[in-house]
């Protein structure tokens, strides 16, 4: 059902200041069109904002997670709405796309995610130590004993692995218990939580598909048989420092001294997205981000491997992640997020919401976040369909909508 009535008058288009949405120089044309939903009179823009393929990302960014988006999307848009001095912030910070980069551009940083893991994964990347000293402390780490899991992993790992696996999740949590833990381990366990699994010797397990989750024991076992495969040994301090170099490898010193300054004032909550008390009003210059959409991606319990490893109870995440079986359950959680998004946002603030294309495109859930933010008083600027067309070479790691050949995002821009 769409909700939106395609206007062919341009009549009365509404002041948008167009050229805030210019398309990067060399993309194809923007096309636009004016959509009336409820009261509101919108300008929807198409066209490619942002280039495909993630050679202008940074490598630090490089951390898989289900449904994360692209960096140029929230580089976009703190590029535009924000200077030094402003706050950016991701109530649904995933992997931590938008506080990285924010990070990377010097601003200040607030991310949120119900998920323990979010922070685990985000944190460290802003304070990025030197592959010398990660190299140091893995060296420190003992692996001597034969160590075996708590669960039955032999579908994932090669018995030594496992082993050596165990060793760095007792190291990390004896450094976390008796107060000792630092920037290393944490960067330690950030890069060990994103090897655990995936598709290559890179990753500490067998291949396993896809690479940004975790699939269960039995989907494992049924993998291996398909693919005739034994999980083979993996050096899993090799594995850290290689993925830790490449995470470094196009880091430059500029961007160094923008993270180390955001990191300081960073503010990481792990909650749900409607109650964020500690975030003080009007401090916010934009939000950019990407809520979970109805009941699509399981978030904590495609995440199992790396809540076990990490200490997470799956379970007790899984409650407080917001999966809405139906529009009006969702559009009622989301409207109380922008009612929360309106009280943190400095007057003439502004927010990002990207939403994907949901059931094949028949359902088009930026039609439903329109009125939610108005309703929550900020005013709808625009919606701007990015679309990508995929090359050969394109990455399509992290893209949620991975069908081959195309990808877009829809985002909803609003302002207060
Ligand atoms: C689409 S993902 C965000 C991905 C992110 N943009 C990135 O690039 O990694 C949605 C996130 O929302 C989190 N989440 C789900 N329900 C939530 C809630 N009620 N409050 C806060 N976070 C929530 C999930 O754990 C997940 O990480």
């Amino acid at each position: 059902m769409n909700l939106a009535r395609i206007l062919d008058t341009d009549h009365e288009k509404p002041q948008v200041t167009k050229d805030l949405f210019e398309a990067i120089p060399d993309a194809t044309a923007i096309t636009e069109d004016l959509l009336q939903i409820g009261q509101s009179n919108i300008l929807r823009l198409t066209g490619e904002f942002w280039t495909s393929g993630q050679r202008q990302a940074s490598s630090l960014q490089e951390i898989s997670y289900r449904a994360c988006f692209k960096p140029q999307l929230p580089r976009y848009f703190i590029k535009r709405f924000t200077s030094e001095q402003d706050v950016v912030y991701d109530p649904f910070s995933g992997r931590g796309t938008t506080a990285v980069e924010a990070g990377l551009m010097g601003r200040g940083i607030i991310a949120n995610d119900v998920n323990p893991l979010s922070r685990i994964l985000t944190e460290p990347r802003l304070v990025p130590p030197t592959a010398n000293a990660v190299q140091d402390r893995l060296a420190q780490i003992k692996y001597e004993e034969k160590l075996a899991a708590d669960l039955d992993l032999s579908m994932f790992y090669h018995r030594d692995t496992e082993s050596e696996i165990v060793a760095l999740k007792r190291y990390l949590a004896e450094r976390k218990a008796n107060g000792k833990e630092d920037n290393v381990d944490r960067w330690i366990r950030m890069v060990a939580t994103n090897r655990l699994t995936g598709h290559s010797p890179g990753f500490f397990s067998v291949y396993t598909f896809p690479p940004n989750q975790a699939v269960s024991a039995e989907s494992q076992r049924k993998i291996n048989e398909k693919r005739k495969q034994t999980p083979e040994y993996r050096d899993t301090k090799s594995v850290i420092l290689k993925k830790t170099k490449s995470l470094l490898s196009n880091l430059t010193d500029q961007d160094r001294a923008n993270i180390n300054k955001s990191a300081m004032s960073a503010q990481f909550l792990t909650g749900d997205a409607r109650f964020t008390k500690s975030i003080a009003n009007e401090s916010v210059q934009l939000t950019v981000t990407s809520p979970p959409f109805l009941d699509i991606v399981g978030y904590a319990s495609d995440n199992w491997l790396r809540c076990w490893f990490n200490e997470i109870d799956v379970e007790a995440v899984t409650g407080t992640i917001t999966m809405a079986k139906t529009i009006e359950q969702w559009s009622l959680v989301m409207g109380d997020v922008f009612k929360e998004l309106y009280r943190v946002t400095k007057r003439r603030g502004w927010v990002a919401f990207e939403v994907g294309e949901i059931r094949n495109g028949k359902l088009k859930l930026e039609e439903y976040v329109v009125p939610l933010g108005v309703e929550a008083g900020f005013s709808c600027e625009a919606i701007l369909i990015n679309s990508q067309i995929f090359t050969k070479t394109s990455n399509l790691w992290g893209v949620r909508n991975n069908k081959a050949g195309t990808n877009s995002n829809r985002i909803v821009v609003f302002r207060r």
